[in-house]
């Protein structure tokens, strides 16, 4: 006989589970792009947050900025170890790695076309999987940010590099980052290897919106251009677009007018170490308190 003390663990074991599942809402954060001395434990995380630190950058190039044909190597913040990484994962987070970046010192990086598009994948894919394997990574972010006119093998080397990790579960997590005028090379990637992308950490910030209202159109167009389910609005902190607790209001507006938010993604823990991460502490409390909401 199953006593009912032991009914009501199931029962609330599989509520828990059952709303973990339909409302997992995430939080993406990057984190150690700027030389600013931040570290992963004073950012706040709440129970109940499915929260990934992204770590910038990893990039295909050298000290000089010259690319080295898909071999990685980590420019991040150098503070950001491999046992600080393991220390963070103890209180759930993910940690990815986002690709490439704007640039490295003062060289613009961009995506070039490979000679051997196969040799690339094949460097990368040996590259990365030491990187997540000494950092304890659980996925990549993809943040090229310029593209040479004549690109033709961006969606193809990308796709198959996050494709082929995946499938030897070297990652669990795969994000882009597409901005106002990199959208394009994004969308051929989204259209080819959508299934291996998770989510779609957009600089609405680079839309140059600043209202809610504005903030809202400028989703519904994106999310024309990629799956609405997928797409996180995201906040520059002391930035670019829409500032200050307007995005909140964007936030709700974005709900009443039929989308879910399934996450913020927030650029970054750097610039918000100054205000105390009051960004990131009210988009969990909105996430959260949206996750209440819908499960009432
Ligand atoms: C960077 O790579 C380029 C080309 O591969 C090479 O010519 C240069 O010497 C390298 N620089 C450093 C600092 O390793
Ligand atoms: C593509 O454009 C880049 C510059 O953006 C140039 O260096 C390269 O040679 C071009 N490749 C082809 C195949 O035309
Ligand atoms: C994924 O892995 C399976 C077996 O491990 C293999 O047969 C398949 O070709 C792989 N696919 C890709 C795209 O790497
Ligand atoms: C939580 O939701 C309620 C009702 O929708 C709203 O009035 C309140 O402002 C929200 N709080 C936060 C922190 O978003």
């Amino acid at each position: 006989m199953v006593s009912f003390n032991q009914f009501l663990a199931h029962l609330i074991v599989l509520v828990f589970l059952f709303s973990s599942l339909c409302d997992g809402k995430v939080m993406m954060e990057y984190i150690g792009a700027t030389g600013v001395p931040v570290s992963f434990d004073k950012v706040p995380i709440d129970d109940g947050i499915d929260f990934h630190f992204v770590l910038g950058f990893a990039i295909d190039a050298n000290n000089s900025g010259e690319p080295q044909n898909g071999m990685f190597s980590p420019y991040w913040l150098s503070t950001l170890t491999p046992k600080s990484v393991a220390r963070i994962k103890a209180r759930h987070p993910n940690v990815l790695a986002s690709l490439s970046g704007w640039s490295l010192g003062d060289k613009v990086l961009s995506w070039y076309n490979p000679k051997d598009p196969d040799h690339w994948i094949s460097n990368a894919f040996t590259s990365l999987q030491s990187l997540a394997s000494d950092y304890h990574l659980d996925g990549i972010d993809i943040d090229y940010e310029t593209f040479p006119r004549n690109d033709t093998t961006f969606s193809y080397c990308i796709g198959e590099l996050i494709t082929s990790l995946k499938n030897n579960s070297i990652i669990s997590v795969a994000t882009i980052a597409p901005y106002y005028r990199t959208v394009d090379p994004y969308i051929r990637l989204f259209k080819e290897y959508g299934g291996v992308i998770d989510y779609v950490n957009h600089q609405f910030y680079t839309d140059r919106v600043r209202d809610p209202r504005a903030y809202v159109e400028a989703f519904r167009t994106r999310a024309t251009q990629f799956e609405a389910e997928k797409l996180l609005p995201s906040y520059e902190v002391d930035g670019r677009g829409i500032q200050g607790d307007a995005f909140f209001d964007a936030l709700a507006l974005l709900e009443k007018s039929g989308f879910s938010v399934n996450g913020v993604m927030i650029f970054s823990a750097d610039a918000s170490k100054s205000n105390g991460y009051y960004y990131e502490r009210k988009s969990q409390a909105f996430l959260l308190n949206s996750t209440a909401a819908t499960s009432n």
